[in-house]
């Protein structure tokens, strides 16, 4: 077989915070990866520290996915990719109820656009980000591949069930194109060198940037959505999991589509740790890891939310072969030396 370095892979979005450290695993495995990010929500920096961390700078261009003629001339320059892996997109819950016309253009069009240069000069490899949130609130935990989707709750998580779709009918209707779509669960923490991880753009919407950015002073309390759901402790329910244990998933993807492993020509995995861990959990590994004592107040629930879910990863254990190794204290741990290291660098 063909030496893994000699492999060109495309990985749209990758100074994200995904895709970031996404691109330090493909090069750790001796993949050749070439980025395009148009940095509506990254730094051409992280490229920098992408070279820290393995010695090796990836090429970044700099485009937007929506522009059908500059991905047409870029994969013209670089007709050797041999698989995508697909994370840009839009994510902001909250701002896609807001804008929704924003969501629907950026997340499909670029899907449309890639799969139409994928179809044309026949690259026959595709992964893709899509997202727990195509599960709603599910009846039966934990939540297998095969547990109902339900109706999408916002149009960001619309556009994850459309774009799966997409995808789905694009590979039975090209019998050389096959794809992995991988369902994360709530990806969390950051590089163990603390030299990437998540930028959030204001106010975090996310827990753990939440956490650690009041830990850090600049918020002044963290709210905790809701103690009175059916759950132990009564907050929320999610199945946190590092984003280095996350980045590795999408390694192991790819290998199976260049050695043929798949068993349809479009496989979807669940991305999780199995185990659920509540809101008031998560403060309190936070505060073992970084010894200080969180301010946050109890407040009424947040419209949408999900009262509890988590993976069943078992199909990704036994097919990828792929299971998270980091403990919620080591990928908490990692998010609060990030956030430390943003902050005295004043990033
Ligand atoms: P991110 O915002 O950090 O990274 C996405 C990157 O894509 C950014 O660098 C952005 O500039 C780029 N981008 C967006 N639209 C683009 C376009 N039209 N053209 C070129 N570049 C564009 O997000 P992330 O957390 O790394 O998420 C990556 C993927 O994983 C997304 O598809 C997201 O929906 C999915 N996902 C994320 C989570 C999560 O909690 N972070 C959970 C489930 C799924
Ligand atoms: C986690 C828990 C909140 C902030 C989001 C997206 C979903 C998917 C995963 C991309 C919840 C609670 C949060 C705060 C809190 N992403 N919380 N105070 O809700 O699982 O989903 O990420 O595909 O689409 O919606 O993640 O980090 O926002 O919240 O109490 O300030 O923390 O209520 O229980 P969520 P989250």
């Amino acid at each position: 077989m063909e030496p893994l370095n000699q492999k060109k892979i495309l990985v749209t979005g990758g100074t994200g915070y995904i895709g970031s450290h996404t691109t330090v695993e493909l090069i750790e495995a001796g993949f050749d990866p070439v980025i395009v990010d148009n940095l509506y929500n990254s730094d051409a920096q992280v490229v920098d520290n992408i070279q820290k961390i393995t010695g090796v700078r990836p090429l970044l261009e700099v485009f937007d996915l929506c522009d059908s003629v500059k991905l047409g001339k870029f994969i013209l320059k670089h007709k050797d990719i041999q698989a995508v892996i697909h994370f840009a997109a839009y994510k902001a819950v909250g701002e896609s109820v807001r804008n929704p016309i924003a969501y629907y253009r950026n997340n499909l069009l670029s899907l449309i656009n890639l799969l139409d240069v994928m179809k044309r000069y026949e690259i026959p490899n595709l992964v893709f980000s899509s997202s727990c949130t195509v599960y709603g609130q599910p009846e039966k935990l934990p939540v297998t591949e095969d547990t109902p989707l339900q109706p999408a709750t916002s149009p960001y998580g619309n556009t994850k069930q459309i774009g799966e779709s997409i995808i789905r009918d694009t590979t039975c209707s090209d019998k050389n194109l096959k794809a992995i779509s991988l369902r994360y669960f709530n990806p969390i923490g950051a590089h163990p060198s603390a030299l990437i991880g998540e930028l959030p753009r204001g106010i975090p919407e996310n827990l753990v940037p939440y956490l650690t950015q009041t830990g850090y002073g600049i918020r002044e309390e963290l709210k905790v959505f809701g103690n009175d759901y059916n759950t132990p402790d009564g907050s929320c329910i999610r199945d946190y999991l590092h984003v280095v244990d996350l980045a590795k998933a999408h390694v192991v993807s790819i290998k199976r589509l260049f050695e043929k492993k798949n068993k349809s020509d479009f496989e979807v995995f669940n991305l999780g740790t199995g185990h659920g861990v509540s809101v008031l959990e998560a403060i309190r590994s936070f505060e073992r890891v970084s010894g200080i004592k969180l301010k946050y107040k109890i407040t009424g629930r947040r419209p949408g939310d999900i009262e509890k879910i988590w993976a069943d990863p078992g199909y990704a254990n036994t097919e990828l072969g792929w299971k998270t190794l980091s403990s919620l204290d080591q990928a908490m741990k990692t998010a609060w030396d990030w956030e430390k290291m943003i902050r005295s660098n004043n990033l």
